[in-house]
């Protein structure tokens, strides 16, 4: 329970001022419950016959600082009110007082049903508001975590917490603020009612309540950690659509359906045999508490009832029945109220699932106390030492890079240069060693500043279900078209896009999905030449690509690497020939390096990638 008002101390307090309208909405619910069943006294004792006093009218003078005329109101009111009824019945009839009495009935119980709708009202702002909250933080976060934690997270397990666990959460902080806000205000409220009748009874009734929730309490129990590794089941089969979804083409091709259908189907079972447990325990709370609300019921039927028998009791017998309605009354927001310890334990088990994003460290951070950055003179890689994990990718690098050259990397897959270069945005950072721009380490600038002076085109051309306008706007705020048509143009994309239906206002589709490899590609160029870096980094941006594309593409990339300092990786020579500098990369170690015919001449691990023609 600590740890869940720790939760609702988070998100919310900006809704404070509905939860203020909620609580008001509840008590005046509650009081106008008890006020509209009192009405049932004097219809059963007209019904009935049963009540033989005589009333008369008392003058009754209120006065609110004046705690004696607190105590002799209810007596008071009660006494004038049986008055009037029985005078009524006397003048007008008893059929004309049931009439009277009935209409009585129907406004209070229309107040209160109409105060009751207003607190479920107040409550809605509430819970869409909360949830929106989570969910923009979770996205917030998921933009500000490094590259390296997500290898970690899988993407479906992170759209799980997104879906699943933030629904589980809103239900859970729905219950517990009913269960801070609303029940015990109910119950209290009743509770007075019920005292003011006949506190023996009520003592008695109390002694019964606790020993049924202990009872229920202890079928909740287990339900955190089961409905914790139900959710977790359910991230993994997220992960497992969102691997069909993206691999579709593949799996079409190997003819793995099969395959696939299988793996999910095992999951899928694994999955419905953890829920099927939590939901059976948590479907338990309802036929449990029906069964000892109603045991309960009976047990005080008869005491209240060997009271009222035994002659010596303050209460009559339409009194023990309005009492027994109250009591009825208070039993739905007991039963709530243990129902909420359940929802609360699954919301709990959610929220540790979330907060695993929320909560996440970034290990990259801005500095304390920013340095400006700027490129005029040189990169400069210094005996840089890198590890995902715990083998060494990248063993003591050192690079210079003067401005307006072009740094050209090769080396076979796996040998470390996409983590090279992705050490300059600092997508990660070096493990040991340094690298500056013009002798300023970059941790020292913000990764803004740092991000700011770069452009990259990669492999896949990462483009976003929007228009080609927007798609190449991107990283620059308030392009005009006229600019983004100039950096299109420059980048060999102006004429298909012309030829599109809408131009530059056609929608791209997903991922860039209804168009070719190397009309991506040329999109994420323009994207880069628009954005105008100092620095471009060019990682096997042509190797998706056909023959034909290629040369399109090939040119767009001259005319965006032109008097500008570029690291390049590459896999076909044309493209590095012209390099100042290549540097052969083998095992995390830049092995050779020098211009294209030195390299030649060599004749080692350059010659042999050139006459495998594999980089
Ligand atoms: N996110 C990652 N987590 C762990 N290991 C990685 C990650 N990315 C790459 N590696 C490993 O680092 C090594 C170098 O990879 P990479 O820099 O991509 O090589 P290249 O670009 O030259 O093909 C490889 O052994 C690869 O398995
Ligand atoms: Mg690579």
């Amino acid at each position: 329970m600590k740890d869940f008002l720790r939760v609702l101390r988070r998100f919310v307090p900006p809704y404070k001022k509905y939860l203020v309208w909620n609580v008001i909405c509840n008590i005046l619910s509650a009081i106008l419950n008890l006020l509209s069943f009192a009405l049932i006294i004097p219809i059963l004792n007209i019904l009935f016959r049963i009540d033989e006093t005589q009333y008369t009218y008392t003058d009754f003078h209120f006065q609110f600082f004046n705690f004696e005329t607190w105590r002799g109101m209810p007596e008071a009111v009660k006494n004038n009110f049986f008055w009037f009824v029985q005078d009524m019945i006397e003048t007008k009839g008893g059929s004309f007082a049931l009439i009277i009495l009935g209409i009585f009935l129907v406004v209070a119980t229309f107040l209160k049903v109409f105060t009751m709708y207003m607190a479920f009202f107040t409550m809605i702002p509430i819970r869409t508001g909360v949830v929106r909250d989570i969910r923009n933080q979770i996205n917030k976060k998921i933009t500000e975590l490094p590259l390296g934690f997500f290898s970690k997270e899988r993407k479906g397990d992170i759209i799980a917490r997104v879906s699943g666990d933030v629904n589980e959460i809103e239900t859970s902080i729905m219950s517990s603020l009913d269960m801070l806000f609303k029940n015990p205000i109910l119950i209290i409220i009743y509770l007075i009612g019920m005292i003011a009748i006949s506190w023996r009874l009520t003592v008695f009734v109390f002694i019964l309540l606790p020993v049924a929730g202990y009872i229920m309490g202890q079928v909740g129990k287990k339900l955190k950690r089961k409905s914790f590794e139900g959710q977790q089941q359910w991230g993994y089969l997220m992960s497992q659509i969102e691997e069909t979804l993206g691999g579709l083409r593949i799996i079409k091709a190997f003819n793995a359906e099969d395959k696939i259908q299988q793996r999910f189907e095992k999951s899928n079972n694994d999955f419905r045999r953890l829920t099927n447990r939590v939901y059976r325990r948590q479907q338990m709370a309802h036929p449990m508490s029906e069964f000892l609300g109603t045991a309960t019921i009976a047990i005080v039927l008869w005491y209240g009832g060997s009271l009222i028998l035994s002659n010596n009791s303050t209460i009559d017998a339409s009194t023990f029945i309005y009492y027994l309605v109250i009591f009825y009354s208070i039993i739905n927001p007991a039963k709530d109220l243990s129902k909420s310890a359940y929802a609360i334990q699954k919301g709990l088990a959610s929220m540790d699932r979330v907060d695993k994003i929320l909560q996440a460290e970034s290990n990259i951070h801005d500095p304390k106390d920013p340095q400006p950055i700027a490129l005029h003179d040189h990169i400069q890689y210094n005996n840089v030492w890198f590890k995902y994990q715990n083998d060494w990718v990248l063993k003591g690098i050192n690079l210079h890079i003067p401005k307006g050259k072009t740094v050209a990397l090769v080396g076979q897959s796996g040998s470390g240069k996409s983590t090279l270069v992705d050490l300059l945005p600092r997508f990660y950072d070096v493990t040991d060693g340094a690298i500056t721009i013009d002798d300023t380490d970059i941790r020292t600038a913000t990764l803004r500043d740092l991000r700011e002076l770069m452009g990259n085109v990669n492999q896949e051309a990462i483009l976003f279900n929007d228009t080609f306008f927007n798609n190449i706007a991107f990283g620059v705020a308030n392009a005009t078209l006229d600019e983004v048509k100039a950096a299109a143009r420059i980048a060999n994309a102006h004429e298909f896009i012309m030829a599109t239906p809408d131009g530059y206002d056609t929608n791209i589709g997903d991922r860039g999905g209804k168009l070719s490899g190397g009309q991506r590609q040329r999109i994420s160029i323009a994207r880069a030449i628009l954005k105008n870096p100092a620095i471009l980094i060019l990682d096997e941006a042509t190797s998706a690509l056909d023959t034909e594309s290629e040369r399109l593409v090939q040119e767009a990339l001259e005319n965006l690497m032109r008097n500008r300092t570029t690291i390049v990786i590459a896999h076909r020579l044309s493209t590095i020939r012209n390099a100042d500098e290549i540097c052969v990369m083998h095992e995390g170690e830049i092995v050779e390096r020098g211009r294209h015919d030195d390299l030649i001449a060599l004749n080692g691990y350059y010659k042999r990638l050139c006459d495998m023609q594999s980089f």
